[in-house]
């Protein structure tokens, strides 16, 4: 593995060996004297918020015995309008590694291809590789293995946390349901080239019914701001509540990417109720992403 751009691109047994070596990584954590980035400055690039990514990149980055720099695009000249494609040949000379936060997906792939350095996908428009990772991870450690599980996605399905299921649905091949209005429907060309077993419903009880996990993510994404007013009317009835809970395995968890607009896709009552496996969850972003960096250097 030369970069982690997204899940697409990624093998189902590059998932598992991913996530075999971040349960060993989080079993060795403050105990581990191997440290693959030792010597190296790692650098962050966001356009868009961040509090999980970004602290769980930079501790991980120190763990691993690097350094980092956090790079605000509103603060170098990415932000001013240098282009991508210089941005990548003038780091790719000075940082040893890039984590990159942005819109366009294709951003992140210029700036793999030109910088020559490892290249991270820390959350774009399509894909949010590194949360889904920290999911799956999550999901083996509680139930033991992501054979057979069905997990039910309500809400924004066309968002890169729904895009992401889709292709870990695709390589690992456990059965999605998506609950989202029919506007928010991820493309059928890319449902297509997924191939992933994949239902969709307008539904959330229906897709609830009998699930293992429950999952949802925030009804405006990052960038769609413009859009809330329209969008929290549109998702209204696509919340993780009682009733969809009541619909699902009397085992199932509820997981979370964060952050949480309590009573807006998931309740209070349901959120507290699971916030142990959604911390839990949030945690594992640290122990996956160690498992990336340490994998990308090998
Ligand atoms: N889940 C996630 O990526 O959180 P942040 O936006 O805080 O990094
Ligand atoms: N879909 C959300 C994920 C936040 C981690 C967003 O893009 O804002």
């Amino acid at each position: 593995m030369k970069h982690l751009l997204s899940i697409e691109s990624l093998s189902a047994s590059e998932i598992h060996e991913i996530l075999a070596l971040a349960k060993e990584l989080k079993a060795k954590r403050g105990h581990d004297t191997a440290k693959p980035l030792a010597g190296e400055c790692w650098g962050l690039l966001f356009a868009k918020s961040s509090t999980r990514t970004r602290v769980s990149f930079e501790v991980g980055i120190r763990e691993l015995g690097g350094d980092s720099l956090f790079l605000s695009s509103s603060e170098i000249q990415l932000g001013r309008g240098e282009p991508i494609e210089d941005t990548a040949r003038v780091l790719g000379r000075m940082i040893h590694g890039a984590v990159i936060r942005t819109f366009k997906q294709s951003d992140i792939e210029i700036f793999a291809k030109l910088s020559g350095i490892p290249t991270i996908n820390a959350l774009t428009d399509e894909e949010h590789p590194c949360q889904i990772l920290a999911d799956l991870l999550t999901i083996e450690e509680l139930r033991g293995s992501l054979d057979g599980v069905e997990v039910a996605f309500i809400g924004d399905a066309d968002c890169n946390m729904g895009r992401s299921w889709i292709w870990a649905s695709a390589r690992l091949g456990f059965g999605l349901r998506l609950a989202c209005p029919e506007l928010f429907t991820p493309p059928a060309e890319l449902l297509a080239r997924a191939n992933a077993p994949v239902t969709i419903t307008g539904d959330p009880e229906e897709a609830a019914r009998g699930a293992d996990i429950l999952y949802t993510d925030v009804w405006v994404s990052m960038g769609k701001e413009d859009e809330a007013e329209y969008r929290t009317a549109q998702f209204a009835p696509y919340q993780i509540n009682d009733r969809v809970l009541a619909a699902a395995s009397p085992k199932a968890h509820v997981l979370h990417c964060l952050p949480a607009y309590r009573g807006k896709e998931i309740t209070a009552e349901v959120f507290e109720a699971h916030a142990n496996a959604i911390f839990q969850q949030a945690e594992n972003r640290l122990h996956v992403q160690k498992a990336v960096m340490t994998l990308l250097k090998r």
